[in-house]
């Protein structure tokens, strides 16, 4: 039997199939403009198909986009909180897997963990997408790149800084760099760098990455600068974190040092005055509804992929 396709990392997929899935997200986009938002896309691919959409986190951008994206699909979800499943007494995640993949047409799941994710991802008969974990965010950096092609043109042509925390976040963006060529820049206290044996990985694959510790260096003339959260869930050291990051704050000193008209991303939910300033997110250079907004386009093309649509 076919193996199938599952959405884990953006380090396991072929550069040309995300290219696919990025032409396919700028496709669907712009194919449905001016269609209410619940009503399905023209081809509505997935009737009769569902999703299982799977939290053992808080989540405000990942359950609706991918409620409403299923829905312009064609196709249906079944939301569940992990704690109100069995899984949150105990049922093994391989059993989860195995029961659920002979109810519903794929998976996706928000998980404490990664390798409880590759646990499901192993045991299961349907596609499983990863929606965050501790050790990635796959899904985010798609619509992130779908939001600076919208806005900046050519990925390749570009320098993008990620500023702050090296978490789940930076390191996708550190796993698309060598699949779209763009340069990345990673400034973080070496308290909080992104593991070493991760980007050696991706400067293996191909990636051009400098970690420069020092954010008014690291922005220097960038066209993108990148911010998430200081405290991400599961962390549980929110104090030494503030203290320790507040010198990565996105300011608009900061954002001077970037190239003119440089754009400002951040996955949002965000913290105003902690990893970036109001007058930056709030600001004209900033992106980060179009951003949230592309969560939904994106991850369309993603389950097209994952379904061999
Ligand atoms: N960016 C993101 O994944 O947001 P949620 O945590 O609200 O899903
Ligand atoms: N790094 C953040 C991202 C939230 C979407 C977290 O893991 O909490």
């Amino acid at each position: 039997m076919a193996q199938p396709k599952h959405f884990l990392s953006l380090a396991d997929i072929p550069a040309s199939e995300l290219r696919a899935i990025l032409d396919e997200a700028h496709r669907r986009k712009k194919a449905r403009a001016g269609l209410p938002k619940g009503l399905p896309d023209i081809d509505a691919p997935f009737l009769g198909e569902t999703l299982a959409l799977i939290f053992e986190k808080s989540s405000t951008r990942t359950r609706f986009s991918f409620e409403q994206a299923m829905r312009q699909l064609g196709g249906s979800v079944i939301t569940a909180t992990a704690g109100t499943m069995q899984l949150g007494r105990g049922e093994t995640i391989d059993d989860t897997a195995k029961v659920l993949s002979r109810y519903v047409d794929g998976i996706m799941l928000r998980a404490n963990s990664h390798g409880a994710l590759e646990e499901l991802a192993r045991n299961s008969s349907v596609p499983v997408i990863n929606g965050l974990t501790d050790y990635n965010h796959p899904c985010q950096i798609m619509a992130d790149l779908q939001t600076l092609e919208e806005k900046g043109g050519q990925l390749s042509d570009m320098t993008i800084t990620w500023v702050g925390d090296g978490n789940n976040v930076a390191v996708s963006f550190v796993n698309a760099a060598a699949k779209f060529g763009y340069r990345l820049r990673i400034s973080t206290p070496k308290d909080y760098a992104i593991q070493g044996q991760i980007i050696t990985a991706a400067q293996n694959a191909g990636a051009k990455i400098d970690l420069i510790e020092d954010p008014m260096k690291a922005c220097d003339n960038t066209d993108v600068v990148v911010a998430d959260t200081f405290v991400s869930m599961g962390d549980t050291d929110a104090e030494d974190r503030l203290a320790d990051l507040m010198p990565w704050q996105v300011t608009d000193t900061l954002m001077d040092k970037a190239a003119k008209n440089a754009l400002f991303l951040h996955c949002l939910p965000a913290h105003r005055g902690e990893e970036v300033a109001a007058s930056v997110i709030d600001g004209p250079q900033s992106v980060v509804f179009d951003e949230a907004e592309n969560r939904l386009h994106a991850q369309k093309a993603v389950i097209c992929w994952c379904f061999e649509v």
